[in-house]
């Protein structure tokens, strides 16, 4: 009997087409719509880049003031949700409450299961426009403080930070958060991208689809990796550490959080564009150490391992620097992805294909319960 081609973690296996983005690490390129992220996180706003990814072309003037309009007038947490979050023990994980959040307004949306393109589009703009309040009110509990309404003169990065801070944040910071919501937005068939796509083949309904995929991206193989930056830099310390730190975990062989991917494998596109963000933070925030410190792990880690790094490693100090709690971080690139992860939901919809690979057995051979005898035999 041949052996079976099995391809672990569906590693190099293309499974369907998508419009949405193309990942291509030959160019170390990404396009978003065929756009490339570098130039929409230089010249367009999150909003833009949400639409782009849900309609397939960039907005006109006169449609993202629309599409504002109603995203503005969305921003406000239900108070449900508020409830539903002050029940989660702030022992969870935020990306805990995340998923419990996104499923009871799936649970209360009376439009759940009509999985007409117009419907999930309602819904794709309902959860873009209320997760920020999650993501921050769950914050500022675990601090003690009191939810923050959202402001309607600010813009999605502005009212976002507004509702986390209770500041207008600095155009510096507000610049770099939104550079991280347009990278962070979309990737492929990333897993829990691909989760997404599963669960929506059975024909079940977006928030359902959404909910799982927050549990895939919790990973720190995968969004929990932004979070566990930060944790080795906080065991790190300082620069002058690095050398005999990367000697113990290279030995202990465990994974370098930040490093590394599936598909990239001579550096990730989005880290030049997300480096330049932090660095302007570095700046704003006059915060050399932590630089010194990125700069020396990622020289000595790239010069020993040859693994370069991926996203995550840029964004969590950029997200430390702008004060979010390390805990925050894997529930901003939920607040981010949601729009991918609709755009794919919508489309793996619309091609109405079950998802459901095959599997080679390596069990026991076949084998029966002694006595047994079937019933015909029985007669
Ligand atoms: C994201 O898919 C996407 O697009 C994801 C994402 C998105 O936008 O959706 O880009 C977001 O998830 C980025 C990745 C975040 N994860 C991390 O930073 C966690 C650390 N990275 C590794 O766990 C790893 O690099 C993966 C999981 C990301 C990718 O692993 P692969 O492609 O399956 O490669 P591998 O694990 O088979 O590694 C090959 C070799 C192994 O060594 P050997 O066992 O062959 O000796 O490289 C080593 C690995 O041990 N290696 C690492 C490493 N990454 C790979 N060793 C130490 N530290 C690392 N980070």
């Amino acid at each position: 009997m041949t052996e079976p081609d099995i391809k672990k973690g569906l590693a190099g296996v293309t499974v369907d087409y998508t419009a949405v983005s193309k990942v291509n690490p030959e160019t170390n390129s990404l396009l978003y719509r065929g756009y490339p992220v570098q130039e929409l996180a230089a010249t367009q706003s999150f909003e833009a880049v949400a639409y782009l990814l849900w309609y397939g072309e960039l907005p006109t003037d006169a449609q993202l003031a629309a599409f504002v309009a109603e995203e503005r007038a969305d921003r406000t947490l239900d108070e449900n949700v508020k409830q539903a979050i002050d029940l989660v023990p702030l022992t969870a994980h935020p990306m805990d409450v995340l998923r419990t959040a996104v499923s009871l307004a799936g649970a209360s949306d009376p439009a759940a299961f009509d999985n007409s393109r117009e419907s999930d589009l309602a819904k794709s703009k309902r959860l873009f426009a209320k997760l920020p309040a999650m993501v921050a009110y769950d914050q500022r509990r675990r601090r003690g403080q009191e939810l923050i309404d959202p402001r309607e003169d600010l813009d999605y990065s502005q009212n976002f930070l507004w509702m986390t801070f209770g500041e207008i944040p600095d155009p510096v910071v507000a610049h770099a958060f939104n550079v991280s919501m347009i990278l962070y937005a979309e990737h492929s068939f990333n897993a829990s991208t691909f989760t997404a796509r599963v669960i929506t083949s059975t024909i079940a309904d977006l928030y359902s689809a959404v909910v799982g995929a927050i549990g895939a991206l919790k990973g720190p193989l995968h969004g929990g990796a932004n979070e566990a930056v930060m944790h080795i830099f906080d065991e790190i310390g300082s620069a002058e550490n690095v050398s005999p730190w990367l000697d113990t975990a290279l030995a202990e062989k465990r994974k370098i959080m930040g490093f590394g991917h599936r598909v990239y494998k001579h550096g990730d596109s989005r880290v030049p564009t997300m480096k330049a963000a932090l660095d302007t933070l570095v700046d704003h925030y006059d915060a050399p150490d932590l630089a010194a410190l990125y700069d020396t792990l990622e020289s000595e880690f790239v010069s020993r391992k040859g693994i370069y790094p991926n996203l995550d490693y840029p964004s969590g100090p950029s997200y430390n620097l702008m004060g979010f709690d390390t805990q925050t971080f894997t529930p901003l690139f939920v607040a981010s992805r949601v729009t991918g992860w609709t755009a794919h939901i919508m489309e793996q919809a619309a091609s109405n294909a079950l998802i459901r690979p095959l599997s080679a057995y390596n069990g026991p051979d076949e084998r029966h319960i002694p006595g047994y005898v079937p019933d015909a035999e029985a007669e």
